[in-house]
């Protein structure tokens, strides 16, 4: 199974509340729809427009409160939403995705999954649907209520399942050894434990940016990509092993 993230900062643009790229979507949904049923896909798109500015506005990683519960069903409500124009784009395409909410099926600590279920989702993907997860929020352990982001997702996947690569779909060509904005940025083509980058995290991010799904990808068994989601045909090339993008071996 392949498992694709597809990244808030390219299904949406994240300086724009619910704004959605639904180009973008049905063009990830055509390159995917070129390589299944052969292969079996896993989709976790992240929150981007949709999620990040609603869980900061009612403040969901600091814990729980009892005034804060409204708010915590409505940045699940909208990750809701967004998950419903995704799923739908591939319907479209007859693909047959199915939506898994990871707050019905995990529960986290620390930010992390620390008890949930793959079952249904392996069941899914035993009779070749293609189960599209996202970032959520989440019932913590630690402080009642927080957010869980989709790396933390595919990390805890990843562990569990029989994973055969990991493809992260980025608005940037890859891992850079610096913010790519600065001059002098370049790509890293692999990434290795020496690897060292300075972290690039946006004006609504809540979940730690490109330093958390490092140290997630660095801790994977199978192979992981990182690339332009935005350029066609890139996650073909990932799919089918071409060199693109930033890769972990
Ligand atoms: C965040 O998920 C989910 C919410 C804020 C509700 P991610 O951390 O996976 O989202 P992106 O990819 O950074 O937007």
């Amino acid at each position: 199974m392949i498992v694709v993230k597809l990244g808030g900062s390219i299904i949406s643009d994240k300086s724009k509340p619910f704004s959605f790229r639904q180009n973008v979507v049905e063009g990830i949904a055509e390159e995917i729809s070129h390589f299944y049923p052969k292969k079996k896909f896993l989709l976790v798109h992240g929150g981007g427009s949709y999620g990040h500015p609603l869980a900061k506005k009612y403040g969901i990683r600091e814990g729980f409160a009892e005034e804060k519960m409204i708010g915590f069903s409505h940045t699940h409500q909208a990750m809701l939403e967004l998950n419903k124009k995704i799923v739908d784009i591939f319907l479209k395409k007859n693909l047959p995705a199915f939506s898994v909410s990871p707050s019905s099926v995990f529960v986290i600590e620390n930010g992390e999954v620390v008890e949930g279920s793959t079952a249904a989702m392996e069941a899914l993907l035993e009779k070749n649907f293609i189960p599209v997860l996202f970032g959520d929020v989440a019932m913590a352990r630690d402080r009642g209520m927080d957010i869980l982001s989709g790396d933390q997702i595919i990390s805890f996947i990843e562990g569990k399942l029989e994973v055969e690569k990991v493809i992260f779909l980025m608005d940037v060509d890859g891992i850079y050894d610096r913010n790519p904005d600065e001059k002098g940025a370049k790509l890293v083509e692999m990434l290795d434990k020496k690897t060292s980058v300075e972290g690039k995290t946006g004006k609504f991010d809540v979940t730690g940016g490109i330093k958390n799904k490092i140290e997630e990808a660095m801790k994977m068994k199978c192979p992981v990509y990182f690339i332009n989601g935005m350029t066609r045909g890139n996650l073909t090339k990932a799919i089918e092993g071409e060199k693109v993008g930033t890769y972990k071996p």
